[in-house]
């Protein structure tokens, strides 16, 4: 089967990696892709948000399939597009992307199906907003509702903070997508994420991950898009994991009930683990990034088999099998990141890196300088994952890999994983 990915992430290289390996691969195709993908499939410069590109390129190419990475395709109803087109696409409709792209939209799926969530109120005016704010006091967690590249919330201690995040939302901060508030109850405990396939009003659940999205150890510092993550989660325990799986396939449910096309690709639940139970934070309409990067390695199911079969509506003759092992990923970022920060270092290392036992590299953000040396492109540059038997293991095989690779300006956090270690 030909192949083509959309996107250019490290969740990007590793689906790429995992389709790569599939028996039934033909030619493949990243579309950006990076330096990573650039190694294992054939990066082409298209726009992945451009629907009629896409059709395009998959008919020029013979292309079997469409594996959409990012949400903001998804949103933009390119997977639908492209479906009516005749090619088969892993990924929801615009619809079924509603529940990543508005917030508003999400929480009242929830609500309509009892799915748990923290108590909410959706705001369309500042004063209404302020009213609410001042009604309920603080903590309190404010959201701007449409997509904002995971800056759109604020978790305000004080009720200043709060008024800020209202007014920062209002005044146009996150563009069209604060002109509508979310401001819901703040919930404690720690976060998992649990990710399944869904076709068919059906889900299949994926192991759970856990991401570190502060910049620095401690989780101290500002949000980040992910600085690292492990899976499985030694904290969730098979009851847990069954509840979570129950909520997964009752969210699987409602949107055969609700949508005119049941959603079909992956579902991402963000839970907290409160002391009522797992509590859904939000839905995201796809694969996670950097979760993709652990469960990608742990899933030894063929994934042009998988992939397809939800692509074509069904979950329920997948053979999913994962494996025991634990996996730890470190984000290397770039100085400065989730600030600004300088391109075009130098990258070396990956290699030796990749010779220790149970080490792959993902690309993040990464290309190649005009004389072919592999070069930084962004604020997250590499992920580097080490399976292991145990979390201890895998731990020292990935900081001893990510200390043999260099370029200038290298951050990473120190801590990523130690809470597997304390169960
Ligand atoms: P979201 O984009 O909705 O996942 O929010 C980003 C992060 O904000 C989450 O990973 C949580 O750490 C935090 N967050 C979101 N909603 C809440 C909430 N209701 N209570 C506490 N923290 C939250
Ligand atoms: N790791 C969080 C996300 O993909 O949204």
């Amino acid at each position: 089967m030909n192949v083509l990915v959309l996107g250019g992430g490290g969740r990007e290289h590793a689906l790429t990696w995992a389709i790569a390996k599939s028996s039934r691969i033909g030619k493949l195709y990243a579309a950006p892709g990076n330096g990573g993908t650039a190694g294992i499939a054939c990066n082409v410069p298209l726009d992945a948000e451009d629907a009629d590109a896409v059709i395009g390129f998959s008919r020029d190419h013979d292309i079997d399939l469409v594996v959409v990475g990012p949400e903001a395709p998804l949103v933009a109803g390119v997977a639908e597009k492209v479906r009516a087109a005749g090619i088969a696409v892993f990924g929801p409709d615009a619809q079924g992307a509603q529940l990543e792209g508005s917030k508003s939209f999400s929480k009242e799926f929830m609500m309509a199906h009892g799915l748990p969530t923290a108590r909410y109120k959706k705001c369309t005016s500042e004063q209404e907003a302020m009213d609410y704010l001042h009604e309920v006091g603080a903590p309190i967690v404010v959201k701007a509702d449409g997509l904002a590249a995971g800056k759109g919330v604020i978790v305000a201690d004080c009720m200043e903070d709060a008024e800020e995040a209202v007014r920062d939302c209002f005044a146009g901060d996150f563009g069209a997508a604060g002109s509508v508030v979310v401001i819901e109850e703040m919930l404690e405990g720690p976060e998992c994420s649990m990710l399944a396939f869904l076709a068919g009003g059906k889900a299949l659940c994926m192991p759970c991950a856990q991401d570190h999205k502060r910049a620095y150890d401690g989780d101290r510092g500002p949000n980040t898009g992910g600085m690292g993550v492990y899976s499985p989660v030694p904290c969730v325990t098979p009851e847990l994991e069954a509840r979570m799986q129950e909520i997964m396939q009752q969210a699987a449910a409602a949107t055969a009930q609700d949508f005119a096309v049941p959603y079909q690709g992956v579902l991402y639940g963000g839970f907290m683990l409160t002391p009522e139970g797992p509590k859904l934070l939000e839905f995201n309409a796809r694969f996670g990034d950097p979760e993709t990067q652990v469960i990608m390695p742990r899933m030894e199911s063929d994934a042009i088999e998988v992939f397809s079969a939800v692509a074509a509506g069904r979950v329920d003759d997948i053979d999913l099998r994962w494996s025991d092992q634990c996996a730890v990923c470190v984000v290397l970022a770039s100085e400065g990141y989730p600030g600004s920060y300088e391109k075009g270092k130098v990258i070396l290392g990956i290699e030796e890196a990749e010779a220790l036992e149970g080490v792959t590299v993902f690309h993040a953000g990464t290309t190649f300088n005009a004389d072919d040396e592999l070069v930084t492109n962004g604020g997250r540059v590499l992920n580097v994952v080490a399976l292991a038997d145990t979390f201890e293991q895998a731990r020292e095989r990935a900081y001893e890999a990510c200390e043999k690779i260099n370029f200038e300006g290298k951050q990473m956090r120190r801590d990523i994983a130690l809470r597997a270690l304390e169960g």
